[in-house]
């Protein structure tokens, strides 16, 4: 059974990306939530921690099996070897992520061999982002139709 690595930023976890999360792991043996980052810049609403944390309630509550969470510094080929992925899974949304995600695929193949997978999206998510979400909920707005009921707990104890 393949061992798959889904890496993101999230911040945060968002619906869009549960959907790609419980399709992968209904696909593939083991799913590893990997959450990249630069250990030098902060600069997200969450800190490394709390994405872990809100990304593995999240999972309690839906009841995902079979799927890791991990954080790594660096390179997403990287971390797929540290974990022995044979290869990653990215979610797609619409033709604009295709464009993004296909120049991923091609360089992370061409610099580490690791193949890609591309999941669509459920069509209730193809305009949901982590970007969105973080202004939203840091304007007063309330994101809570796009994120698991813990993350947006935890965006309004963030912003309120
Ligand atoms: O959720 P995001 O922010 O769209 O995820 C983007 C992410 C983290 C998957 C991408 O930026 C990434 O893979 N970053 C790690 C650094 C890396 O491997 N860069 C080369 C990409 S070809």
């Amino acid at each position: 059974m393949a061992t798959v690595l889904y890496p993101g930023s999230f911040d945060p976890l968002h619906l869009g990306h549960l959907d790609i999360i419980e399709q992968a792991s209904r696909l593939f043996g083991k799913v590893v939530v990997a959450i990249l980052h630069n250990p030098e810049k902060h600069g997200g609403v969450f800190s490394v921690d709390e994405r872990i944390a809100l990304i593995q309630t999240a999972l309690e509550s839906a009841k995902v099996k079979n799927v890791e969470i991990h954080a790594f510094p660096g390179l997403a080929v990287d971390a797929a070897r540290v974990v022995q992925a044979d290869f990653m899974v990215k979610g797609l949304r619409n033709s604009g992520d295709f464009e993004i995600e296909q120049q991923m695929a091609h360089t992370n193949f061409a610099v580490a061999g690791i193949p890609t997978v591309y999941l669509p999206c459920s069509p209730a998510y193809t305009s949901v982002s982590s970007r969105f979400i973080r202004e939203i909920a840091q304007y007063g707005g309330d994101p809570s139709s796009m994120v698991p009921a813990n993350v947006a707990h935890a965006l309004k104890e963030l912003f309120s």
